[in-house]
């Protein structure tokens, strides 16, 4: 929705309105004391919290529990580092956050889901809640206690209603998109029996890629990630297993032996892997990459082959994930990161659509079982409905 300028000021007022509506309901934080006697804090110690808003009329025993992103923290001077953010502390977080797309309690713009009980989780560990150390070193006071959370935030909603449920959704975006790939079968394996339990991974499925330097970048931030946060006992048994626990954080080596019904929203492009895997800070000392980064329509043509590569390599990652109807794929041709969570990507008249349909529709057409949706879009540019994301310098 797009707004007129400045000219006519009554329109431009009922517009933004209307927009604000459209932005979402603004939901107020709680917080999980009942977590504080498990362990299960966040890296500064204090509690975990979320953001809560109830469903109502047929949705009351529905529920989303999605998981909040913002990357990870490989070592004790990084965890330093976000231990007094909001992505390290409860204490430094808003008081409320919006809930739209996916989290819109409004049915037009939200028709499968906008009654459901909706609960974003706060991301608070750096280990997209995985990590487990007893140890505390009191010259830190760093918990490294994700996992933990993860348990005793699902717990938590279990005693407020959810051991009720009839249906549940274990989503998540960016390193929380992650959090509903290895933490799949766990949170199906804590829901009652009798619930119709499925994961949504939203641009969670990162791949395992040398950095255009040439350099195992990803691999090795992984693997300190595993070996800081003590992440190894909640990962996947099926990979651990087989392979050493720090390439049991990568999707692809997981997401093939998912037992629960599990679905994937990824940009082909995903703008955080361009910037963060393909061609990290430290990959690109010269910033050759930086305006590419910032906005995909500035990439030269060498840069835009590098990014066909990368597409190249994430199908093949994720051509792990058999075709079968339980599972669900909208890999859509857009440079993009993070889709459910906004009403213009989710669900708009002018949203990205692939096979004529919107992110909105493909999730619910998978969860409901009215058909299956398993596409992967065609390459870049190709389609005119995506909202490529341009990013401020920074
Ligand atoms: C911690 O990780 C960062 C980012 O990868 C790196 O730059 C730094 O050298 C590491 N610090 C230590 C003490 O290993
Ligand atoms: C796409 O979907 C719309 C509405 O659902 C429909 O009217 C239109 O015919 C479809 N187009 C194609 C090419 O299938």
């Amino acid at each position: 929705m797009e707004c007129p300028r400045m000219g006519q000021w009554l329109s431009l007022l009922l517009c933004l309105l209307l927009l604000l509506k459209a932005e979402g309901v603004a939901v107020p934080t709680t917080f999980v004391q009942s977590a504080v006697a498990k362990g299960a804090v966040c890296l500064d110690g204090s509690p975990p919290a979320y953001h809560f808003h109830k469903g109502f009329g047929a949705g009351i025993n529905n529920w989303i529990v999605h998981f909040e992103g913002g990357a990870w923290c490989n070592n004790v001077t990084t965890c330093l580092a976000r231990r007094d953010t909001r992505l390290g502390s409860s204490k430094k977080m808003s008081q409320t956050l919006s809930f739209s797309g996916f989290f819109s309690n409004g049915q037009k713009f939200n028709p499968d889901f906008y009654n459901w009980n909706r609960i974003k989780v706060r991301y608070c560990d750096g280990s997209s809640f995985t990590g487990d150390v007893e140890a505390v070193d009191p010259k830190t006071n760093l918990h490294f206690r994700g996992g933990r959370i993860f348990v005793a935030v699902v717990e938590d909603l279990l005693a407020n209603g959810m051991k009720n449920a009839q249906n549940a959704i274990l989503s998540g975006c960016s390193a929380g998109g992650l959090t509903s790939i290895l933490q799949c079968d766990r949170f199906r394996s804590l829901i009652p029996a009798a619930a119709k339990v499925k994961c949504l991974s939203d641009a969670g499925y990162f791949i395992n890629l040398k950095d255009v330097s040439g350099a195992a970048h990803i691999e090795q931030l992984y693997s300190q990630v595993v070996e800081t946060h003590g992440s190894a006992k909640n990962l996947p048994a099926s990979c651990t297993s087989r392979l050493r626990p720090g390439l049991c954080f990568f999707p692809q080596n997981v997401a093939g032996q998912i037992k629960t019904p599990i679905s994937f929203v990824n940009a082909a492009y995903d703008s955080y892997q361009v910037k963060n895997i393909l061609a990290p800070g430290v990959a690109d000392p010269h910033g050759t990459w930086r305006d590419c980064k910032l906005d995909i329509k500035k990439c030269s043509s060498n840069q835009l082959t590098v990014m066909q590569g990368f597409r190249t390599e994430f199908l093949k990652a994720i051509s792990v994930v058999e075709n079968s109807p339980s599972k669900g794929m909208f890999v859509d041709g857009c440079y993009s990161h993070c889709q459910t969570g906004m009403q213009e990507t989710w669900m708009r008249s002018d949203s990205p659509v692939l096979a004529n349909t919107t992110i909105a529709k493909a999730v619910g057409d998978w969860f409901y079982e009215r058909r299956s949706f398993s596409q992967i879009d065609c390459s870049y540019p190709c389609n005119p409905t995506c909202h490529n994301r341009v990013f401020d310098d920074n």
